[in-house]
């Protein structure tokens, strides 16, 4: 299949793909998403299909505002309306009671799903064109790092997607944070580009998924399907290094061939002198480290390294997502120093 490369002089082209049933690479604020129409359960069957991704992993619906919540969902709490308000568009989902009209395929089968409403203007009038809600998992084949621009979208999904709308770099950098409302307590199920301590200012008690923090035993599930399986994941095997930046620098340095490969802060890269070092930002600014986080991941990939270290930033504001992404890429193969 020849993908097409469209920009936003071309959203009628993109809408019109959607609604006929393909797939298209979606630009929004967190990572690319492949579109498909959620409505049309052969359209959604054909991103599984492109990503390689297990069946059993649900994917989030992608609409234009909260009043087409309604659409989809049914039960729908007070605070949802209340986070929509705050919060949309941008990188929060929201898992509800879905209504029947959502494709099983969507769900897994779920009698929940997971909304959302991307703050990108290309995608959200994509979406309003196409007239549907728009079903996009991360576009990355499944298991890689999320695509944060078009030419990630690209090296993954050329020759297997209809085309791929050229949004530019995506802003927040890591995929949204995912509540589940329908617990008795809220649920965090991901952390991501809505930090948590947002949520709580809406919902007060927020739970946390355990999948995020640790790796699960054999008798454990997540509650989103998606955590349980690895992630993100360079070629190289990755180790996170936990504690204060002076000290994770130097257990690196200490390590350092030159077929190492290092994610750190900016502040340290001048003390690596042999490898191949990314520089995720100042270790005081996960706005930065976010948007450059699945780059430094990716991009290892061309290079010969044969292992791979990471500083963590502090696990507050962004920095939950970003070292939840760090540890799983790694496996949660944790170093703490
Ligand atoms: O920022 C994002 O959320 C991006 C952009 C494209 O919107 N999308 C994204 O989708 O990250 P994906 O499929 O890569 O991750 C969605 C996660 C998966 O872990 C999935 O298991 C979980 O959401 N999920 C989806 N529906 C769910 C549901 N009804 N209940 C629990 N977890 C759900
Ligand atoms: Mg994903």
């Amino acid at each position: 299949m020849e993908t097409k490369l469209l920009t936003e002089k071309d959203i009628d082209t993109a809408a019109a793909i959607l609604r006929e049933g393909g797939l298209v690479g979606i630009p929004t604020e967190t990572v690319y998403g492949l579109g498909a129409n959620g409505l049309c359960p052969e359209a959604v069957a054909r991103i599984f299909t492109a990503k390689g991704r297990p069946q059993d992993n649900p994917l989030i619906l992608h609409i234009p505002e909260a009043e087409w919540l309604d659409r989809y969902c049914r039960n729908i709490p007070p605070a949802a309306y209340e986070l929509a308000e705050r919060c949309w568009p941008g990188p929060l989902t929201m898992v509800l009671p879905r209504r029947e009209n959502v494709p099983d395929i969507v769900t897994a089968g779920l009698d929940t799903v997971g909304v959302r409403c991307p703050d990108h203007p290309v995608t959200l009038a994509a979406i309003r064109a196409a007239g549907v809600p728009v079903a996009a998992p991360s576009g990355n084949v499944s298991g890689r790092p999320s695509p944060t621009c078009a030419g990630h979208m690209w090296e993954d999904m050329a020759g297997k997607i209809d085309a791929i709308l050229d949004g530019g770099p995506c802003g927040v950098g890591v995929e949204s944070t995912i509540i589940d409302l329908t617990a008795p307590v809220p649920r965090l199920l991901r952390p991501g580009g809505l930090p948590l301590e947002e949520l709580q200012k809406v919902l007060g008690e927020v739970a946390v998924d355990a999948a995020l923090l640790r790796p699960l035993r054999a008798e454990e599930r997540p509650m989103a399907p998606g955590m349980k399986y690895r992630h993100y994941a360079p070629k190289a095997p990755v180790t996170v290094v936990t504690g204060p930046g002076e000290a994770s620098a130097a257990y690196i340095c200490r390590r350092l061939t030159p077929r190492t490969g290092v994610i750190c802060f900016t502040e340290y890269a001048p003390l690596f002198q042999s490898g191949t070092v990314r520089d995720i930002g100042g270790a005081g600014d996960q706005g930065v480290q976010a948007r450059r986080v699945f780059d430094a991941l990716r991009s290892f990939d061309s290079t010969g390294v044969t292992e791979i270290y990471a500083q963590c930033p502090s696990e507050t504001g962004l920095g939950l997502a970003v070292a939840n992404r760090l540890k799983k890429a790694a496996g949660f193969h944790v170093v703490e120093v």
